[in-house]
């Protein structure tokens, strides 16, 4: 008898793992056309949960996110446009993009490899940004294949091959993200890439997160704690320097549970006009380990960003100038930020930082997770105790 209930046991565990993967739903619809003819299509995840993912081939990009409030009032907190014509226009500032070969800033456009000296275009005077003007990884078309799988979970795998030299980088490269939807509201990114020359390689997703809701006015009461005691400060065109400097005292410092607007005023001035900073993760082991958390205190959402990478790209939305997105919603200076786990800026040009270096013989390989939830009771009221007491809160 207790052996048939044994079995019953194993069997209703084997049962409820096989139903809850295979319930996230895959949709895939058009997303429209971009300028020069290729079609472009989206991919709608949805989880039991009801929290809803989409994806279009466009830049492997992350369209929209919906997921409940501490009501369980579902809203999209993601930034974004309602098709491909969109994120063709001016007013894409990477929204949800795969950000590449390169993400952030390469000096002066400019490196040397093997010997070979490379130059690649300058789209952020006198700098080169995310990978380059016209065929970066954010604007071309990829290749998507549904995933249905026991092991990996439901989603979607992006892949492109960018030819050698596109871009003015080195080697044919060949790269591949899976995107999965977990039954407990987590995205997680799985990236991948090989070439057949020397050549460096950052990749990261530029999604811009607003817990509120996408389009809500600001993103200045949300609080952030970064899993980081130090950041490698800039010149003043965003290039770091090559040091590594403790945030210790200054505005930078979130290693604590801190309101993002709490100090930003300090920074208006600077060359960053706000956080536009690279912070060095505390976690250098290669390992995915919690890299950030976001919490609303108002909507209770919460974001955790878990990540293999060995730094953080923690960008305030400086550059957000009230442009319309999804359903004509404004989105306002400082109305979303962007966590985008990465190697360091410039990393190419700077002997100390960690190698973005892919050679033929390895593999790039990346593990990002964004995970939601909501403030517990006990959690949503630590925050009010201390929003009475501003001080206790910077
Ligand atoms: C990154 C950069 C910013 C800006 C945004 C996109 O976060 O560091 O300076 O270029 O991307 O607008």
């Amino acid at each position: 008898m207790k052996r048939f209930f044994t079995s019953l046991t194993v069997l209703a565990i084997l049962a409820t793992s096989t139903v809850s993967k295979a319930d996230v739903s895959i949709e895939k619809s058009s997303f429209g056309q971009t300028k020069s003819g290729d079609e472009v299509d989206l991919y709608t995840l949805k989880n039991e949960a009801g929290m809803t993912v989409c994806l279009s081939t466009r830049g492997a990009t992350i369209t929209q996110i919906h997921v409940p409030d501490k009501d369980g009032k579902f809203a999209d907190v993601t930034l974004g446009f309602d098709d491909v014509s969109g994120y063709e226009g001016e007013d894409n500032q990477y929204f949800g993009n795969t950000t590449g070969r390169v993400c952030n800033r390469i000096a002066l456009g400019k490196f040397t490899l093997d010997g070979e000296d490379y130059e690649l275009a300058i789209n952020n005077e006198p700098n080169h940004l995310h990978g380059g003007k016209d065929r970066s990884l954010d604007k071309v078309v990829w290749k998507a294949e549904e995933v249905r799988d026991e092991k990996t979970g439901t989603g979607v795998t992006f892949s492109y091959t960018s030819p050698d030299g596109e871009e003015g980088y080195p080697g044919k490269l060949s790269v591949s993200i899976r995107y999965t939807l977990t039954e407990d509201n987590k995205i997680r990114m799985n990236y991948s890439a090989k070439t057949d020359k020397a050549t460096p390689v950052n990749l990261t997703n530029h999604a811009y997160f607003n817990l509120g809701g996408a389009g809500s006015e600001t993103v200045l009461n949300h609080q952030l704690k970064l899993e980081a005691d130090k950041y490698t400060p800039t010149d003043e065109t965003l290039i770091p320097t090559g040091k590594i400097e403790s945030v210790e005292g200054t505005e930078l410092d979130f290693t604590k549970m801190k309101k993002i607007g709490a100090r930003i005023k300090k920074l208006d001035d600077t060359a960053a006009l706000g956080y536009d900073h690279n912070f060095v993760l505390n976690n250098q082991t290669g390992k995915v380990k919690l890299a950030a958390t976001l919490r609303d205190p108002e909507s209770g959402r919460v974001l955790t960003v878990l990540t293999d990478q060995p730094g953080i790209q923690f960008y305030s939305g400086n550059f957000l100038k009230g442009q319309k997105g999804k359903g004509g919603k404004e989105y306002a200076h400082r109305s979303a930020i962007c966590l985008e786990a990465q190697h360091y800026p410039n990393s190419v040009n700077i002997e100390g930082f960690p190698s973005t270096i892919l050679k033929p013989d390895a593999t790039y390989q990346q593990i990002t997770v964004y995970s939601f939830s909501v403030v517990k009771p006990k959690e949503e009221g630590e925050t009010k105790t201390s929003e009475k007491k501003p001080s206790e809160n910077k």
